[in-house]
């Protein structure tokens, strides 16, 4: 039985699910893969702290050095989150001989070139599964499973978080705000909400899994991101209406011009596959040149489902010091594909206009979509309140984002348009 010993940098949410998982399953684990893991030490600010897990007092320290400079730690499970000081403690332990596993997403999508080159250099294990999907194992699928292919699509709910609340919106009526602080309770939430909520976290993921199906870095500030704040209850019903549910998506789509990547809230058709994924459930489906679809499905969020990824990229880089291979390198192409601008961007779209109902406002707003050879597919007006701005929902035939946004910014312009015109895009099917 070989012993091999952890430093887990962070004790937090996920970093109490690993040593939670390790303290109950590290037996069994022994048992089944002849490999025994052992954290040596745990890094945090505050030792006074109370935490979910009952480890050692002696365990815990404040002092980076008694992990870094402990040669006997062979690996360093990074769990802070965050940029600094996350970022320095991979490299440094890539730059001291030590395999890293990490779930920090923000540091592989805005600082990949540098850090997935340093593992290269040194030759280092570097794990990262937890940092897209939680438990879903999308990284090892991409890295390996489907390495063969060109993935040609690939369409995901990427953020727990967020699919928490737009269910909770959706379900119960409830306005955003008030479901965010749940989430925060259930450790889905990052220490910074608003990374959710903005969309910058599923930026780092879908830039991370580009990054794996293209073979070249890219990094998540090429992503375009709408995030989940601007929307309502109202517009999340009036999209049920029409048959679809309300998903923040994040897509990587080849074309002929190159790739296009992506996040924004999206209407999905009530058929589709991705329509039933609810609450703090991901759910990635790919189209490979070969394989054809795959669909990936499971909790993105949480401390169980995000330590069982965490705890299998450690036994991965134990066995790879036990066999003393070099892990194969991640960037392989020197440089990324052409990315195309948002602006290029073709699908069909939801507005909801809020229009004074006086007569003649629906061909004014007609008029000028048609101007922009945008066509539109179909119109719901409910209730008719003279003087009043009144909700006109219209759904359009495929347009270019360009021609989209000249238009609305000419509509919303218009004397008869109360407030500005609510954008979402459909899923083509
Ligand atoms: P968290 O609950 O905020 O825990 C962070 C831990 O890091 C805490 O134990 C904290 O110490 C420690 N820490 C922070 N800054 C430190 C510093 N400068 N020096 C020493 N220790 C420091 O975060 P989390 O939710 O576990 O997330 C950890 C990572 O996993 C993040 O990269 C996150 O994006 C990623 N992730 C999270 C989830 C999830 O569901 N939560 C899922 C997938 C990936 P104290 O406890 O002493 O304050
Ligand atoms: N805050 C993230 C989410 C954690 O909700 O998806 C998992 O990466």
């Amino acid at each position: 039985m070989e012993e091999v010993k952890v430093g887990l940098v962070g004790l937090g949410t996920v970093g109490s699910g690993v040593y939670e998982l390790i303290a109950q399953n590290g037996e069994f684990i022994a048992q089944k893969t002849g490999l025994r893991l052992t954290v040596k030490k745990i890094l945090v600010r505050d030792l006074a702290k109370p935490r979910p897990v009952s480890s050692p007092p002696e365990l815990l320290t404040t002092q980076a050095e008694e992990i870094f400079g402990d040669p006997e730690i062979k690996i360093v499970c990074e769990l802070l989150g965050g940029i600094e000081p996350a970022k320095t403690y991979i490299l440094e332990a890539l730059r001291a001989g030590k395999a890293v596993v990490t779930a920090n997403k923000a540091v592989l999508a805005e600082h990949g070139e540098e850090v997935f080159r340093t593992a290269q250099e040194t030759g280092q294990a570097l794990f990262f599964e937890a940092a897209v999907g939680g438990g879903v194992p999308i990284i090892k699928t991409l890295r390996e499973s489907l390495s063969a292919n060109r993935i040609q699509n690939l369409t995901a709910i990427v953020n727990g978080t967020c699919n928490y609340i737009l269910t909770r919106m959706l379900e119960e009526g409830r306005p955003l705000p008030e479901v965010v602080a749940e989430a925060q309770k259930l450790g889905l939430a990052e220490a910074d909400p608003s990374l959710d909520l903005s969309g910058l976290d599923s930026a780092h993921k879908i830039a991370i899994l580009a990054t794996l199906t293209q073979g070249s870095y890219i990094s998540s500030e090429k992503v375009y991101v709408e995030g989940i704040e601007g929307l309502e209850p109202l517009d999340l019903a009036f999209a049920q209406e029409l048959g679809f549910v309300t998903k923040l998506l994040a897509l990587a789509c080849l074309k002929e011009g190159g790739l296009e990547i992506r996040v924004h809230p999206t209407l999905v058709p009530q058929g589709h596959m991705l329509a039933s994924v609810r609450l703090a459930y991901n759910a990635f489906l790919l189209k490979g040149d070969f394989v054809g679809q795959v669909l990936l499905y499971g909790l993105g969020a949480g401390a169980k489902p995000t330590a069982s990824a965490v705890v299998a990229d450690l036994l991965d880089a134990a066995r790879q010091l036990q066999s003393g291979t070099s892990p194969p390198p991640l960037l392989y192409r020197a440089s990324s594909p052409a990315l195309i601008p948002m602006e290029e961007v073709v699908s069909r779209y939801y507005f909801r206009f809020s229009a004074l109902d006086r007569p003649g406002v629906l061909s004014k707003i007609a008029g000028i979509l048609g101007q922009h050879q945008i066509s539109i597919a179909s119109v719901i007006q409910k209730e008719r309140r003279e003087g009043e701005a009144v909700p006109i929902v219209m759904l359009t035939h495929e347009a270019r984002e360009k021609a989209v946004r000249q238009a609305l910014k000419e509509i919303d312009q218009l004397e008869v348009v109360a407030a500005p015109t609510k954008l979402l895009r459909i899923l083509e099917s």
